[in-house]
């Protein structure tokens, strides 16, 4: 069996103080009740002394968190700090305060002026004033990444002495290398006499964009505790991931020793809740969450998954809870995949047929970033309309504004093969084409209605135009037609609406 490694989330403390991130006590409890739900071991509710409304927050998730989880408190190492803390966590069935300060130099001379064994003296102090109030202790040994490692050794042994039940090694700039940091780890367990006893942390961030890595190493070199936040939010770059971290202990676990109690199916709701109430969004290219993390978008990734989801897959999308795998549709895409998508949308077509629906997605594709089905579903519509076509539109060329005459030059071509041209001017630019198609039709219909819509999402959009024309003896006919150009969508609807009416004069006198 693997070693249990305990998942402390900070996203209600650490993750709360990047910028834009506060959360009222509401929005906390509902995270918190999100964390508990996920099976996180500890949860880091906030900084009671920070504000009344910290201090609020704490203590009322202290109160609705049940023995699950337990629900902890940050302190600096100042006694005031650590008293109000215990009154927060009143409430709560497991306390834990979390207490420290800073270990390297530059903590030690510019912000707190103090020497190393009075840093020492004041952890042990509170640590002991900690115990007073609660059995669990944590001690953090701010910015131990860049402290001296004799000092480390000196200072975590002291608390250890003191009664910490555990001990959180920050890398709070995200200075080091992964190596670097796990080997900090090799060596306190090493050299400190009853470290095995106590809780091990590593707590990362993301300045040089490897926490996660970090935290992975101090984990395979004795680490059995991450803290970690939700989305990676947290101060400058954020922390470690919640969800990169229990994906790759899960993948990896034999690797480094290790599993979580983590039910990796809350991953993706608790990406999208975090990422709602703090309004900070999830990059669509972050790792295990993000909007892009199971899109497949060239066609030779589209066809690889198809045909087996794992050669471009290596997490299941239902094991995290994201939407299934998805192909994205664009000019990039292959036969496979859009023949797969229409047969999604029960949409199946003949080899012959198949070859001309994907050339008329391939022309939309090409206009457009991403293809949306309903996209699929009007270049099918088109599709099946222009099979029946006695004209076919070839080209329309439009030259309006103010204060030109709207002209249109349009092309068509009949069941024989014949191409025609003819310019026209008119009222208005699709005037202007109707004008030209009748000049080639060598008719004229009343026009009775006539509208524009958006088929599908987006500025660029398909325009479907839908119209209606009646024949001299009154008998109405409807045209649809579908383009990103909505002249030529007009242009095409009114084209399907004369073959429509040419059809069925066809099939009255028995042609
Ligand atoms: O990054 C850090 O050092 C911290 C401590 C307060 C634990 O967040
Ligand atoms: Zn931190």
């Amino acid at each position: 069996m693997t070693r249990k490694i305990a998942i402390f989330d900070t996203t209600l403390r650490d993750g709360e103080q990047s910028p834009g991130a506060s959360m009222n006590t509401q929005e906390k409890l509902i995270v918190a009740r999100e964390l508990v739900r996920m099976g996180v071991d500890v949860i880091e509710a906030g900084f009671p002394i920070s504000s009344p409304g910290d201090f609020k927050s704490v203590a009322a998730i202290a109160r609705a968190v049940d023995d699950g989880a337990v629900v902890c408190a940050l302190t600096r190492a100042v006694d005031t700090d650590i008293d109000t803390a215990a009154e927060a966590l009143a409430g709560a069935r497991r306390p834990r305060i979390h207490t420290g300060l800073g270990v390297s130099p530059s903590h030690l001379h510019e912000k707190l002026r103090m020497s190393e064994d009075e840093c020492l003296e004041r952890a042990v102090a509170c640590v002991r004033r900690a115990r007073r109030h609660v059995d669990d202790v944590e001690f953090y040994a701010e910015d131990a990444g860049r402290s001296d490692q004799e000092f480390l050794v000196r200072i975590v042994q002291a608390v250890v002495d003191a009664g910490a039940t555990v001990v959180n090694i920050p890398d709070t700039t995200g200075y080091l290398l992964p190596w670097a940091y796990g080997a900090r780890f090799a060596d306190l367990l090493e050299r400190v006499d009853g470290i095995e006893d106590v809780t091990l942390a590593c707590h990362t961030h993301d300045d040089l964009g490897m926490a996660t890595a970090s935290a992975l190493e101090a984990v395979r070199c004795g680490a059995t505790q991450v803290e970690c936040t939700v989305n990676g939010i947290g101060e400058r770059a954020g922390n470690s991931s919640l969800e990169e971290v229990v994906m790759a202990i899960r993948m990896h676990g034999p690797e480094v020793d290790a599993h979580t109690d983590i039910d990796p199916h809350e991953l993706t709701r608790a990406s999208r809740l975090v990422s709602s109430i703090t309004g900070i969004g999830v990059p669509p290219n972050k790792a295990v969450v993000g909007a892009n993390a199971f899109a497949h978008s060239s066609g030779i990734h589209q066809d690889g998954v198809l045909k087996a989801r794992d050669t471009y897959e290596i997490i299941d999308p239902a094991v995290v809870g994201a939407d299934r795998t998805k192909l994205v549709l664009t000019a990039r895409s292959g036969h496979a995949a859009l023949r797969h998508r229409y047969a999604e949308l029960g949409l199946v077509f003949p080899e012959g047929e198949f070859d001309q629906i994907y050339q008329a997605f391939l022309e939309v594709a090409d206009k457009k970033k991403e293809v949306y089905d309903e996209d699929l579903e009007s270049i099918a519509s088109e599709f099946e309309r222009s099979v029946a076509a006695i004209w076919k539109l070839k080209a329309v060329q439009i030259s309006c504004g103010f204060p030109l005459t709207p002209t249109a030059t349009v092309t068509l071509v009949d069941e024989d093969g014949n191409t025609t041209t003819a310019c026209a001017y008119g009222t208005g630019p699709i005037d202007a084409a109707y004008e030209a198609v009748n000049g080639i039709v060598q008719l004229d219909y009343d026009l009775d209605e006539f509208s524009i819509k958006s088929a599908t999402r987006g500025v660029d959009a398909l325009g479907e135009v839908t119209l209606r024309i009646a024949n001299a003896s009154g008998e109405v006919f409807t045209g649809r037609g579908s383009d990103n150009d909505i002249i030529v969508a007009s242009t095409k609807a009114y084209l399907n609406a004369i073959n429509r009416l040419l059809t069925a004069e066809r099939e009255d006198s028995g042609e």
